[in-house]
């Protein structure tokens, strides 16, 4: 029997109305006397402003609509779905998944749904799971779903987190091919580094208990991200047999432009092989890969057949990479 790869079909984005500059913000935060400006965010992230939802938006709705428009590119009418992937760390309850939930509001049955839950490393992840499950041969056309609000775990009271993030969703069909496709992922997690990014707060007794903000140890995470990045990148080549040399794309989590930089320059990569949404979309959490993708894909830039090194790496601590011929 012939070998089953998983492929990109088509990709699919979805933003809130509203943008926010940072001068805006700005000038929102100072009249809660948080100081902060256009220039140190610039400097420090390079970000120039977020998308932040309007009240009564939800992690579902905003990650269907990146779905359909996934399907809408790949011409696969939603009734032929039978796997749903959603990476979130905002799900929109702690039960059921926001992948069931999107599941129902695109009108899908049967198939399995289910959410993955590794913060900015989410998308990897979910990439990862849904090309593992469509391998075994028993799923055939995948939803993989990045999908989050973190506007609403956000302290506007602290200006090292809340200047930083906005909110989004990407999607991508991954279809059964006998071609790859996905051609080599890695993933990795070192729960011992829990603490230097985490929302740590529950629920019990009908209330949140602890702290229900992002909490961010931003110089720890940089050191951690830069070195990881790097390093899970050539783990992969290795794996396809390929080398630096033959990334079209380096389509890393958008956290910090800085980090991107470091990244390329590690790898031997030109910044102008790199896609950087983060200018526009702040860090959306495990949304930032299928956001950059869907950017590029949409612009022309990226094209069938070149070869694309999708990153993550956030909370938990986890990190991985999979390389994709589009
Ligand atoms: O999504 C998961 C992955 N996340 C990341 O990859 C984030 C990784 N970390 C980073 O991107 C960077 O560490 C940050 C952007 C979070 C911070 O940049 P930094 O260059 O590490 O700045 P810093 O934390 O060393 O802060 C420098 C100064 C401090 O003032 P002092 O102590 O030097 O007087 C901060 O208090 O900048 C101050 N500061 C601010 N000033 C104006 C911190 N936040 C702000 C702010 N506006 N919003």
């Amino acid at each position: 029997m012939a070998r089953i790869y998983s492929r990109i079909t088509g990709t699919g984005a979805a933003l809130p109305a509203r943008a926010v500059s940072n001068g805006e913000l700005a000038r929102d935060l100072a009249k809660r006397g948080v100081e902060t400006s256009d220039e140190w965010i610039v400097a420090r992230t390079g970000i120039r402003q977020r998308y932040l939802a309007e009240e009564g938006l939800t992690t579902t709705e905003l990650g269907a609509r990146a779905a359909e428009a996934a399907l809408a590119a790949s011409g696969a009418p939603a009734s032929s779905v039978d796997l749903i992937v959603v990476a979130t760390s905002t799900p929109d309850h702690i039960f059921p998944s926001t992948a069931c939930l999107i599941q129902a509001r695109l009108g899908i049955a049967g198939g399995a749904a289910f959410d993955v839950q590794a913060v900015c490393s989410g998308f990897v992840y979910g990439m990862t799971v849904a090309d593992a499950l469509i391998r075994t041969g028993v799923y055939r056309r995948a939803l993989v779903i990045g999908a989050e609000l973190f506007s609403r775990i956000l302290d506007w009271n602290d200006r090292t987190t809340c200047v930083l993030f906005g909110d989004g969703a990407g999607a991508v069909v991954l279809e059964a091919a006998n071609e790859p496709g996905v051609l080599a992922s890695r993933l990795h997690a070192d729960g011992s580094q829990a603490q230097i990014l985490c929302t740590a707060g529950r629920i019990a007794q009908g209330g949140v208990q602890g702290d229900p903000f992002l909490r961010m140890d931003g110089q720890a995470v940089f050191k951690l991200a830069v070195g990881v990045l790097d390093s899970s990148a050539r783990e992969v080549l290795a794996d396809a047999g390929m080398d630096a040399t033959q990334i079209d794309w380096l389509i890393p989590h958008q956290a910090n432009v800085r980090i991107l930089n470091a990244t390329a320059k590690k790898l031997g990569l030109s910044e102008d092989k790199v896609v950087v949404t983060v200018e526009r979309h702040g860090n959306t959490s495990a949304a930032s890969v299928p956001l950059a993708l869907d950017d590029a894909v949409r612009a022309g830039r990226i094209r069938r057949g070149q070869h694309l090194m999708l990153q993550g790496v956030g909370g938990g601590f986890t990190w991985g990479s999979v390389l994709v011929r589009f």
